[in-house]
């Protein structure tokens, strides 16, 4: 069975491309095949995977834009790794476009599905990384996705804008797609000297009492260096407390319900 979850939350910086990046790659060591799709025009998520990607040579070659603007097939799209499970369908600044280029077409919500249909059964889990707005390149993940991981990062303001976008995802259940559910609400860059950190869980998990994932993502330098290098943290530092707390995460989400 196939798992499609969007990594959503309408705010910036809050850890949406570390944790789809990270996860991705830690579903694929635990050795279920898995895509990564780059929906952001920020393209953070395909830098994050540059320097394990194979046979991409250079920036002009298909991206997610392509895929749903040019109705380019997602096969040429799709992009293998170093990891023997994991794959990726690679973003460009072009897709900045797309936001308003879906608006006058046909099925516009339904592009994404509409392109990865064909091959999404031959994974087990394929995370969408979604820019920093409720715009139709989100809608489109949201339309597509069994559920959506929102990432709520330690600081102040923490749970600001969450109506809105927990508004957003009932009108999508209501209209685009029935099935969306959430898979959980994850704590990022979690400080335990910090007071803050401490009033933020306290909060999020006051609020979404059994959706707060019991895994908690800590600051660590580390996965903000990996990016820099073009790799996840499993293949930059293996032993570091963000590649343990990525592992933590995805091991609970394989061991649910089980
Ligand atoms: N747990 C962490 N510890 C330290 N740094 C982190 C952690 N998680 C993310 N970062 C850093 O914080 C910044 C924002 O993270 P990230 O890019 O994952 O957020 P985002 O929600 O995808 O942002 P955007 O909304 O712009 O797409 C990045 O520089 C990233 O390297
Ligand atoms: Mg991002």
């Amino acid at each position: 069975m196939t798992k499609i979850i969007g990594f959503v939350n309408q705010k910036g910086g809050v850890g949406k491309t570390t944790s789809a990046v990270n996860m991705a790659a830690g579903f694929a060591v635990t050795e279920n095949r898995t895509l990564l799709v780059d929906l952001d025009p920020q393209t953070n998520a395909t830098s994050g995977v540059e320097n394990i990607l194979k046979g991409r040579k250079n920036n002009s070659a298909y991206s997610t834009y392509d895929m749903l603007i040019n109705n380019i097939s997602v096969k040429d799209i799709i992009t293998k790794t170093k990891l023997s499970f994991l794959d990726v369908i690679p973003s460009s600044h072009d897709l900045v476009g797309a936001e308003i280029e879906l608006v006058g077409l046909m099925a516009r919500e339904y592009k994404l599905k509409n392109a990865l249909d064909g091959v999404v059964d031959h994974y087990e889990f394929v995370l969408i990384d979604c820019p920093p707005s409720l715009g139709l390149l989100t809608l489109n993940a949201l339309a597509f996705s069994d559920s959506v991981l929102i990432p709520i990062q330690c600081e102040y303001y923490a749970l600001e804008g969450l109506s809105q976008l927990l508004q957003t995802i009932r009108l999508v259940q209501r209209n685009l797609n029935k099935k969306l559910d959430i898979e959980g609400v994850l704590i990022t860059m979690y400080d335990r000297r910090l007071n803050l950190s401490k009033q933020v869980e306290e909060e999020v998990r006051r609020y979404f009492t059994d959706k707060t994932f019991k895994t908690i993502i800590h600051r660590n330098v580390r996965l903000g260096e990996a990016p820099g290098f073009g790799k996840p943290i499993l293949l930059y530092e293996a032993n570091s407390r963000g590649a343990r707390d990525y592992l933590s995460l995805v091991e609970e989400i394989l061991t649910r319900g089980k």
